[in-house]
């Protein structure tokens, strides 16, 4: 394999990679700012540059490379037997001539910019460039404009290095955005009449690496160093895509694009990037409720699971069939605990995947590529996140499973005829989904719903039990692609509100006669694994053990053959990363 040299250390590399490629993906670190990996090489905001060295091909001698020059390391494929120097006095003299350029315009506004602590010209000054300034003259100020429904431009941060354009143009295949003007007037613009709006938009705002591109939605409504990181799956649609939900103190702030090549490469449609407002929404479910003489009213929690497992035992000691409907935006743990659950309680309950919204059809960008090609990026019609891994777990209990559409007319849609008497319905959608056809069929049935926000559904149901959203709780998703991916708990869930698979393991515990916590006094203790928080179950105590969704992968695995991979193939996120901070603390 050949070998290179960068700043003293060996490194093997794949023919055709670049110095930069190679330099990042063995953690060493040469400024860049224009280079992206999902974006062509343009190698023009020359930070990059380096010293080489390469083995003269007739004598062997190590000879400076091309004269000497300095060279884009992000565009200059690496040579066997190459010397990269980005260390060098030469290299390191550009790389403070060109922080000095890039500030000769730029604002001094770091403290009232949402890109602060999180911005490579920050970094790169505090790294790279000079302690003071030498300009003396009056700055240019180019203005700040509204380019779209999501985006803000304050051109006067651009550094130029073009990201932008390039990603309109090379993946969401758009090109709203331009280039106009020349020299110091040069700026970003979008066509006349023509706004940033395509379903990909705001990923320019993780491309920018200054503060040009804003968030409308984040602006000014955190600092970042505040913000905590989890790794999350794409809970609102079948693509898969890794993010990482932003939080601080049990609120979600932002969603961004985790990167992972084979799955949504750095990109995450706008939908999913906004789609979490519901978490926190004045209609969240916030407590059980128990129907009497007709009327919902709020109860604590045992009389709730009582009212189930009552309902229940008579519907199976009457002859009657009972049913739990499994909602695609569960995860699959949840779907494990709810249907080990509902066939305990009747070990002939029919088990059905609920409701699988789709909206339009699937789209590929840039329009017109190919699904196959390795750059382009899929946008899912279907607005669920899990049906697939729902529906796997069911089938592995066997007995009677249905699909939504399978269960309409058992439940006696159309013909006003069902053998079911009772059932459990979870929800967790974003919005209201509940179809006339669905509702009317409820109609004389007992009905438990464990749903998030308030719905059609909830005025005819008979016991409503407030669930988790997607941020609230852990679990493993399977996307369009039957790729499993779990992903951690950000928040707690909100006081008196439960994960659906706590619920479930709960009206377990009621069912088998353990008596409510309060009666035995349990001290809650959450295992330590990743991805759960702690706080979560402290409001609402649980009955039986807290649901803790590594260890039922594991009892899933042990369950059933046909879960067996989620002993060891369901992949994990990775630890968010750690930021090292080069700065001395200083004691005051
Ligand atoms: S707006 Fe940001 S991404 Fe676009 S060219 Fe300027 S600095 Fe680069
Ligand atoms: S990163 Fe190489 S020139 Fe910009």
């Amino acid at each position: 394999m050949p070998s290179i040299t960068i700043n003293g250390r060996s490194l093997d590399f794949t023919p055709g990679q670049t110095i930069l490629q190679i330099a990042n993906a063995n953690g060493i670190e040469i400024p860049q700012y224009c280079y992206h990996e999902g974006l062509s090489i343009v190698a023009s905001c020359r930070i990059c540059l380096v010293e080489c060295m390469a083995p003269n091909p007739k004598s062997g001698t190590l000879e400076p490379f091309m004269g000497g020059k300095l060279l884009p390391s992000c565009q200059q494929t690496a040579v066997d037997g190459m010397v990269v120097m980005s260390d060098s006095p030469k290299a390191v003299a550009n790389q403070k001539a060109v922080m000095e350029y890039l500030l000769i315009n730029h604002p001094l506004d770091c403290p009232v910019c949402d890109q602060s602590g999180e911005c490579f010209l920050q970094d790169y000054s505090y790294e790279y460039g000079r302690g003071v300034s030498r300009f003396e003259e009056s700055k240019v100020k180019n203005p700040k404009k509204d380019v779209g429904p999501h985006v803000y431009l304050y051109s006067d941060r651009c550094i130029m290095c073009t990201r932008c354009v390039r990603f309109t143009r090379e993946v969401s295949g758009t090109a709203e955005l331009l280039v106009q003007g020349r020299g110091n007037k040069e700026e970003i613009d979008v066509f006349p009449g023509v706004p940033l709006d395509n379903e990909l938009s705001a990923n320019v705002v993780d491309l920018c690496p200054v503060g040009a591109l804003l968030d409308k939605d984040f602006l000014f409504a955190q600092r970042v160093w505040f913000l905590r990181e989890t790794a999350g799956i794409d809970p609102l649609t079948a693509s898969g895509d890794n993010i990482w939900i932003h939080n601080n103190e049990g609120r979600v702030y932002r969603v961004k694009p985790r990167a992972n090549p084979a799955i949504n490469k750095w990109w995450i449609t706008d939908e999913v990037r906004y789609g979490w407002k519901f978490v926190h929404s004045e209609d969240r479910l916030r407590s059980p409720m128990r129907r009497q003489f007709g009327a919902l009213v709020e109860c604590d929690y045992t009389k709730a699971y009582d009212d189930v497992v009552d309902a229940l035992r008579a519907a199976v000691a009457a002859g009657k069939k009972t049913a739990l409907v499994v909602s695609p935006m569960l995860t699959c743990e949840d779907a494990f605990a709810l249907a080990a659950f509902a066939r305990k309680a009747d070990p002939n309950a029919i088990l059905a995947l609920g409701h699988v919204p789709f909206v339009g059809t699937d789209k590929v960008f840039p329009a017109g590529a190919r699904e196959d090609d390795p750059k382009a990026f899929k946008m899912y019609a279907e607005k669920a996140p899990n049906a697939r891994g729902v529906k796997r777990v069911l089938d592995s209990f066997g007995g009677e499973v249905l699909t939504y559409d399978q269960l309409l007319p058992r439940l006696g849609a159309g013909t006003g005829s069902s053998d079911i008497n009772a059932l459990i319905i979870t929800g967790n959608y974003p919005a209201d989904w509940v179809a006339n056809d669905f509702l009317a069929a409820l109609a004389g049935k007992f009905v438990v719903l464990i749903d998030t926000l308030l719905n059609t559904l909830v005025d005819k149901a008979s016991v409503v039990l407030p669930g988790a959203t997607f941020a609230e709780k852990a679990g493993t998703f399977e996307n369009a692609r039957h790729v499993l991916q779990a992903f951690d708990q950000a928040i707690p869930v909100i006081p008196m509100a439960k994960s659906e698979g706590q619920i479930a393991l709960d009206l377990t515990a009621v069912l088998d006669g353990q008596p409510a916590p309060r009666e035995r006094e349990v001290p809650v203790v959450i295992e330590t694994t990743r991805g759960q928080v702690a706080a979560g179950a402290q409001v609402a105590l649980p009955y039986a053990q807290p649901f803790v969704a590594a260890s039922i992968r594991r009892q899933m695995a042990a369950a059933f053959p046909a879960l067996a991979v989620f002993a060891d193939g369901v992949r994990l996120p990775p630890e968010p990363p750690r930021a090292q901070s080069g700065m001395k603390m200083v004691e005051l």
